[in-house]
């Protein structure tokens, strides 16, 4: 791992005025996307670090936010999450304001917010804290108005650092591993979301649903992915995540993908997924910023910070799914009965809605 460091050599580089080309830039306030999955494992870090790139290298001004404690996402860009002098920690602890933690990548228009494994306890040092779901979400207020997208890195579990990048997201990404127990979770998920936008965040969108580790040879991923669209519809982005060696490989040279290897399929597939983002968003209107929300920082009780009670099952699931999904494109079919396509992936009916299950 020390080649990531020492070759590259801007561990603790701030942004100064002159060197990055952000500044330049279309959105007066930058969409806001978090990639959220509370599964560990199905590509959101790999997905932030590389859509993030993939913007940037379309010449998007574009902020990598870390909130994992595990910090992939800042060394996969070449950062020694050790050496940072100040993470998204200090913002969240209150004792740094988010411009001062803004690191340089190799990247002209790529800028990141790293994480350090102090945040591994911030949801505990958090919890006495007045409106602690909105702290990033104020935060990033004095700083989102630089770039055109800011895509944060959530960990994984639906605590309360996961709640505070949805709650200051205008949407959400939500990766999805191409193999058995795919759509497991997804309902805790989606109920979670549902929450956040009944007393945090209104706004929030699913941006969409990404089909990650794609593997066509194999005919399960084929068959998951058909049943993740059957599931959610149009809400599945048209690009989908091969599996790639040339991925797999980049974070330890600390690169993106798309500066390992341009050519490699992964590169390729990060690059659509970016222009299929940045063409959903033309149209993104850009919302003046709201008064400060009367939502109490306890609106949802403590119980929201644990990720059994945040996923407790819904009364209603389908409702759930339908709500959940109901201010973007929802598809007439989510509305339907689920339905038991083959023998190698069943979503039952319930509680198969809010808690999809391959078998
Ligand atoms: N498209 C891909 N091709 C090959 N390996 C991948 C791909 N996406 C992710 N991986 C690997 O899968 C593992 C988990 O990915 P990661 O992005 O860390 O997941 P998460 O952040 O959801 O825990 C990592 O070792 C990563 O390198
Ligand atoms: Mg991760």
């Amino acid at each position: 791992m020390t080649r990531i460091y020492s070759s590259l050599g801007h561990s603790a580089r701030r942004t100064v005025p002159g060197h990055s080309k952000i500044g330049h830039k279309e959105h007066p306030m930058g969409k806001v996307i978090a990639v959220a999955n509370q599964k560990g494992g199905v590509g959101k870090t790999t997905t932030s670090v590389n859509f993030a790139a993939s913007l940037a290298a379309s010449e998007r001004p574009t902020l990598l936010l870390d909130m994992d404690p595990q910090a992939n996402g800042t060394s996969g860009l070449g950062i020694d999450p050790r050496t940072v002098p100040l993470s998204v920690y200090e913002v969240l602890a209150g004792v740094a304001p988010i411009e001062q933690t803004i690191l340089q990548t190799e990247m002209p228009f790529l800028d990141v917010v790293p994480s350090h494994i102090n945040l591994v306890g911030a949801e505990i040092e958090m919890i006495g804290m007045h409106e602690r779901e909105q702290v990033l979400k104020r935060a990033l207020r004095i700083v989102r108005h630089r770039y055109d997208f800011v895509v944060i890195d959530c960990p994984p579990s639906l605590g309360l650092l996961t709640l505070n990048a949805l709650t200051a997201s205008d949407s959400v990404i939500i990766p999805v591993q191409a193999e058995y127990f795919a759509l497991e979770g997804l309902g805790q998920l989606l109920n979670t979301i549902k929450i956040v936008r009944q007393h945090l965040n209104p706004e929030l969108e699913i941006e969409g649903v990404l089909m990650t580790m794609f593997d066509p040879r194999l005919r399960l991923a084929s068959q998951v992915a058909s049943e993740v669209r059957r599931f959610f519809g149009d809400k599945v982005f048209s690009a989908v995540i091969h599996r790639n060696v040339r991925v797999a490989e980049a974070p330890s040279y600390g690169k993106p993908v798309i500066l390992y290897d341009v050519v490699s399929k992964g590169a390729r597939n990060y690059l659509a997924l970016a222009q299929e983002v940045i063409h959903n968003t033309s149209d993104f209107e850009v919302q003046s910023v709201p008064p400060e929300s009367s939502a109490k920082s306890d609106a949802l009780g403590d119980g929201l910070s644990s990720p059994s009670e945040a996923g407790s099952p819904p009364s209603e699931p389908e409702d759930t799914l339908v709500r959940a999904t109901s201010s973007v494109r929802v598809p007439s079919r989510v509305n339907e009965p689920a339905v038991e396509s083959d023998d190698h992936v069943n979503m039952s009916a319930s509680p198969g809605l809010s808690h999809p299950r391959t078998h």
